[in-house]
């Protein structure tokens, strides 16, 4: 090399490490979390706790060991564009049970406050592990990975998951004339002027509060529609178990054929107080 190339590559060299510096090419949270613990970056992307078995008996405590940022990260006060997030309202934020500040997705569902009464979610309510390498379905080069099972490029099944609380309203067998939107007023806004009595067997599982839920939902089917209808993603319902109440017809409805009449086992109450 002349000793101009050497200024070129000096210039271009100091010039990328400026850049970096001040635009910040930073390692993701996790990874600087892996580095700052003294564990390498793979090591910590293999960790055991991202594939089953562990991931179905992994603690929230130490999933957050690494993922801190997942609970202490907080949106922007305003879009690049100049908006303010509290003046953005969408309109899956319009349910009177609506309160606070815009935040993420993650602690709407585990740390703000309509969260922690109603629901006991945790990391692997959702997440139920991943591989790392390959998140296609049917295209893995290890075929011992069962990789039909997932769906495309998602770390969280959402058909068995999100569509849980966030399906359409089944209204039809109701017997309702239309979507609450249209007929909830009629009701008097209130699940339980049928609920009282009708599938009165509900919610008993570890990711839900059961009993928070019955008092919130007494006089406000907000508290209600907002995870059976009122924010929903879905075009389709959530085929739930179908639990035995104590009026129940015997005769099952065609609808109820194929139903479980019982909640996924992973999601059973534990006999003994488990304090998160
Ligand atoms: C030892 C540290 C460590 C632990 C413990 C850990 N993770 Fe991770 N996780 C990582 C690293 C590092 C990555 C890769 C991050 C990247 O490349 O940006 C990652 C990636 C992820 C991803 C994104 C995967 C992708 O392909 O984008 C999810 C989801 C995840 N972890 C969830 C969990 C959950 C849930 C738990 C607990 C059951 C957990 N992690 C435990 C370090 C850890
Ligand atoms: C309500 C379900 C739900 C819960 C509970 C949940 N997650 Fe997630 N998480 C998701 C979804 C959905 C994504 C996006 C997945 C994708 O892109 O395929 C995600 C993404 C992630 C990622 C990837 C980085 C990111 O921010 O997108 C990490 C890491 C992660 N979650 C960790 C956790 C940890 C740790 C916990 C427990 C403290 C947790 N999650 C609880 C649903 C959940
Ligand atoms: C156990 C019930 C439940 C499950 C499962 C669930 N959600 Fe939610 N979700 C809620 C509730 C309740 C809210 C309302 C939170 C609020 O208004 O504070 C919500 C709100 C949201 C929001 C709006 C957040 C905001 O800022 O307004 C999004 C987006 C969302 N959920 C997506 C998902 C996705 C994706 C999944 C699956 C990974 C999922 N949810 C699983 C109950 C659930
Ligand atoms: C007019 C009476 C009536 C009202 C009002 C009503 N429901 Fe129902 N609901 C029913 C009947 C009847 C069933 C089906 C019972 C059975 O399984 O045979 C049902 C079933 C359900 C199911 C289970 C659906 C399934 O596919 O298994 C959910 C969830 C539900 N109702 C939620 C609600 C919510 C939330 C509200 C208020 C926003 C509401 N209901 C208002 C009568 C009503
Ligand atoms: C935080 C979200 C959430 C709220 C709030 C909520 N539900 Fe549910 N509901 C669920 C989920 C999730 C299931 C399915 C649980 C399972 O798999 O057993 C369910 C199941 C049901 C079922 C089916 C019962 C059966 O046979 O198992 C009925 C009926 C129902 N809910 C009515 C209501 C009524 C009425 C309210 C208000 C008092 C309400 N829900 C509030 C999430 C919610």
């Amino acid at each position: 090399m002349s000793k101009q190339d050497w200024i070129i590559a000096a210039v271009i060299g100091i010039t990328i490490a400026i850049v970096s510096a001040v635009f910040g090419v930073a390692p993701s949270p996790a990874a600087a979390s892996a580095a700052s613990t003294g564990q390498d970056y793979l090591r910590a992307v293999y960790s055991p706790l991202h594939f089953q078995p562990a991931a179905e008996s992994a603690t929230d405590d130490q999933c957050l060991a690494c993922h801190r940022e997942i609970l202490d990260g907080r949106v922007r006060e305003q879009s690049p564009a100049g908006l303010p997030a509290k003046d953005a309202r969408a309109w899956y934020q319009q349910l009177s049970t609506y309160t606070g500040e815009q935040d993420t997705f993650h602690r709407r569902h585990l740390d703000t406050p309509l969260a922690k009464q109603l629901m006991r979610l945790q990391c692997n309510t959702c997440h139920q592990g991943h591989e790392p390498r390959e998140e296609a379905p049917g295209s893995s080069a290890d075929a011992s990975q069962d990789t039909t099972a997932i769906t495309l490029r998602k770390q969280v099944n959402p058909e068995t998951v999100c569509l849980k609380c966030h399906g359409q309203m089944n209204f039809t067998v109701m017997g309702l004339s239309g979507p609450w939107q249209e007929v909830g007023e009629q009701m008097g806004n209130d699940c339980l002027v049928c609920h009282a009595n009708i599938r009165t067997n509900r919610h008993n599982v570890s990711y839900l509060d059961a009993e928070a839920i019955e008092a919130a939902g007494k006089g406000n089917a907000d508290v209600c529609h907002g995870c059976h209808g009122g924010r929903a993603w879905y075009r389709i319902a959530y085929p739930y178990p179908r639990h035995p109440w104590p009026e129940m017809a015997p005769d099952v409805p065609d609808w109820a054929k194929d139903r479980p009449t019982h909640s996924e086992p992973r999601f059973a109450k534990p006999t003994a107080v488990v304090n998160r």
